[in-house]
């Protein structure tokens, strides 16, 4: 893609953060067994049948070619009580995993504890797309739980108001 434009990048970063997300931490294994995790809120639902899903990772993340090698990932959905994961999964500290409960889940992934919902994800479409590389990845396992989800909206976090909503 060859699209040039000149956005100011901050101010196009704040306008893209109107649009509040979920927080997902998507996790894969590299080919030397290291487990990697990524802090991305990029992630959407794309079909049903079959279920699709997709995410994007900056091009310049040293965690890349782990992505590219495993062929799967997992998508964790975190619940509010787990900042402290997103933080820690969007920093760089060099054992991400240390501390962290989980299970290893299809091909040996982490799945991680405590979560609102988890996605176990075959990729089935890598595209290039300016600086980052989309993933697109179909669900072959899935659970969730009733844990209210932590919610990430004009660069902070938040939690959800649909209770007092409905009550309105
Ligand atoms: C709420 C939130 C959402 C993020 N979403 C993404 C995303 O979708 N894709 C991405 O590449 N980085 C995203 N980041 C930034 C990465 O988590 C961060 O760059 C992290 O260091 C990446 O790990 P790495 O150093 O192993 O690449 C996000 C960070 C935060 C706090």
């Amino acid at each position: 893609m060859n699209t040039k434009q000149a956005f100011d990048r901050l101010d196009l970063r704040k306008a893209l953060g109107s649009f509040g997300t979920g927080v997902t931490i998507v996790t894969a294994k590299s080919s030397d067994n290291r487990l990697v995790g990524v802090t991305a809120n990029s992630f959407s639902s794309v079909s049903l049948e079959p279920a699709i899903v997709l995410w994007s990772l900056q091009k310049n993340s040293p965690s890349l070619s782990a992505y590219d090698d495993c062929g799967r990932f997992v998508i964790n959905v975190l619940s509010l009580e787990q900042i402290g994961h997103s933080r820690r999964f969007s920093s760089q500290v060099p054992e991400k995993f240390q501390g962290i409960d989980y299970h290893l889940g299809l091909a040996g992934l982490p799945v991680l504890e405590g979560c609102a919902a988890t996605f176990e994800c075959l990729t089935v479409q890598r595209l290039d797309v300016g600086d980052h590389i989309l993933y697109l990845g179909q669900v072959e396992a899935y659970q969730h739980q009733e844990h209210s989800a932590l919610i990430y909206v004009q660069g902070k976090y938040a939690r959800s108001a649909s209770a007092e909503l409905q009550a309105a």
